[in-house]
């Protein structure tokens, strides 16, 4: 059995979006996964709540305890390698995870980012793409590298940005997709079907046009 570990900060709907696709499309047989553990930076993150709800292992390691940030990220790596991941997902987790981190996983965490990648890196997506003037919008799914939301595109989800639009009502039309497309390519990933390979994302055609997501 795979064990998926998810990384949160907060509401956590994308955590519940891949745990209700992993009931539906029964993972535990096939792909033969399961969440082994949602984890979360902030102990109040509604996120948590859920997994407990859920029956599922919920832990929080709070940032704000340690005096420094490779403090925190050690913790953390201990408590992550504690349920022997096979993939870790970043799900809404709002830290930066350092070199020391990603380089002993690579390949194995993914990250889901509000933005069509490589446009609008970091935070604040939403507004910047409406101050830009771009039609389109979306979220990106990637291989977590040091460099910021700079690794390998996987997949992506994109939106049409209206005129009406704030920065709200365009983050809600993302997160829809979002709901697709994360579950899509964590089981991709968990098939073997998508694979890191010098710093790109290897798949085939027909995954590819899987991953790729149109409102
Ligand atoms: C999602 O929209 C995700 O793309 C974004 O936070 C939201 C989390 O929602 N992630 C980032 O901004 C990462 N820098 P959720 O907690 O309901 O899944």
């Amino acid at each position: 059995m795979k064990n998926i570990v998810i990384l949160i900060s907060g509401r956590g709907s994308n955590f519940e979006a891949i745990l209700r696709a992993s009931r539906e499309q029964r993972w535990e047989q096939n792909p033969g996964a399961r969440i082994a553990a949602v984890i979360s930076n902030r102990p109040g993150a509604r996120g948590l709540e859920t997994a407990r709800r859920e029956g599922i292992p919920a832990v929080a390691v709070d940032h704000k305890l340690y005096p420094t940030r490779e403090a925190f990220e050690e913790r953390l790596a201990q408590e992550v390698d504690r349920f022997e991941p096979d993939l870790i997902v970043l799900a809404g987790f709002m830290r930066i995870l350092t070199e020391r981190f990603v380089a002993p996983r690579e390949g194995k965490i993914l990250n889901i980012h509000p933005a069509l990648l490589p446009l609008f890196k970091g935070l604040d997506t939403h507004q910047r793409a409406i101050d830009a003037g771009v039609r389109v919008h979306g979220s990106t799914v990637h291989f977590v590298s040091a460099a910021l939301d700079g690794g390998a595109i996987i997949g992506q989800a994109v939106v049409p940005v209206l005129p009406s639009d704030t920065a709200e009502t365009l983050a809600a039309r993302g997160l829809e997709l979002e709901h697709v497309l994360y579950p899509r390519v964590c089981r991709a990933v968990l098939e073997g079907r998508v694979r890191l390979e010098d710093g790109r994302a290897v798949m085939d055609d027909d995954t590819a046009r899987e991953l790729a997501i149109f409102a």
